[in-house]
């Protein structure tokens, strides 16, 4: 039977953070006991922990979010959805199974490797193949920025750790006023995502005639390495 390819978020990452601590730990092997040896192996196995956690949250953390967010928010069978920034579809085959047709989900991306590992809508197709839900699903290859579908097409639109992936801030800006632009009236914008720019969404989503409904940190399942890369949801309501 043939498996789901989920990739890595921003795969350098967890790789420089084992990297990082094997040297220190093999380091610290050959350096004769004494304070400085200690510093190496508490940095070494820092690092190499913090990689793991990366990993975990990459593969099985942000898992738990979704399906705890899209329960309570809530998905209709019939709603129209859009994930952006979709990768191998981790969101997107979620969204899928709450929904029955005429119910659709459109995933959008980019494909770029360096956000996620391995990614091509080649195997996210496959993807949604193995999950069963290809009938409920179609995938578009545009940019989050400019997205080249009408506006208030959509009952429910998703970004899953993909906004701040765009770059500089004028076009993240820009990426959650056509995210608002594509939703109905009444439309949900379910936002998980890492950084630094909590705030600067509320704002632009505030200015975009968006009431922001929730809005919390995710603890441990969103940490990528620590506390000090913490995630948090942003779920916010057309006017
Ligand atoms: C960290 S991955 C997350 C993928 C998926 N949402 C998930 O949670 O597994 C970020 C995704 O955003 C996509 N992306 C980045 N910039 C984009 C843009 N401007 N337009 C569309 N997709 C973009 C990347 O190609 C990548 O698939």
């Amino acid at each position: 039977m043939k498996k789901v390819k989920t990739g890595i978020d921003a795969p350098l990452v967890p790789i420089s953070y084992e990297l990082v601590g094997l040297i220190f730990l093999v380091e610290a092997v050959l350096t004769p006991p004494n304070r400085g040896r200690i510093c190496l192996i508490i940095v070494g196995l820092f690092a190499v922990i913090g990689g793991l956690v990366f990993l975990r949250t990459s593969l099985i953390g942000k898992a738990r979010i979704w399906t705890k967010l899209l329960d309570e928010a809530g998905v209709a069978p019939a709603d129209q959805a859009l994930d952006l920034g979709c990768g191998h579809g981790a969101v997107l085959h979620q969204v899928a199974e709450r929904l029955t047709l005429p119910g659709t989900v459109t995933g959008v991306d980019l494909w770029r490797s360096r956000d996620q590992s391995k990614n091509s809508l080649a195997v996210t197709r496959a993807n949604l193949k193995v999950w069963g839900v290809s009938d409920r699903v179609s995938l578009l290859t545009a940019d989050m920025v400019k997205l080249p579908l009408p506006a208030a097409k959509f009952d429910v639109v998703t970004a899953s750790f993909a906004i701040h992936n765009v770059k500089p801030t004028a076009q993240r800006e820009r990426a959650l006023r056509e995210a608002v632009r594509v939703l109905k009236p009444g439309g949900k914008l379910l936002i998980v995502d890492t950084g630094h720019n909590r705030r600067d969404y509320q704002r632009v989503l505030a200015a975009a005639d968006c009431r922001i409904v929730r809005s919390r940190g995710l603890g441990i399942n969103g940490w990528w390495s620590g506390p000090w890369m913490a995630s948090y949801v942003i779920w916010a309501v057309k006017n």
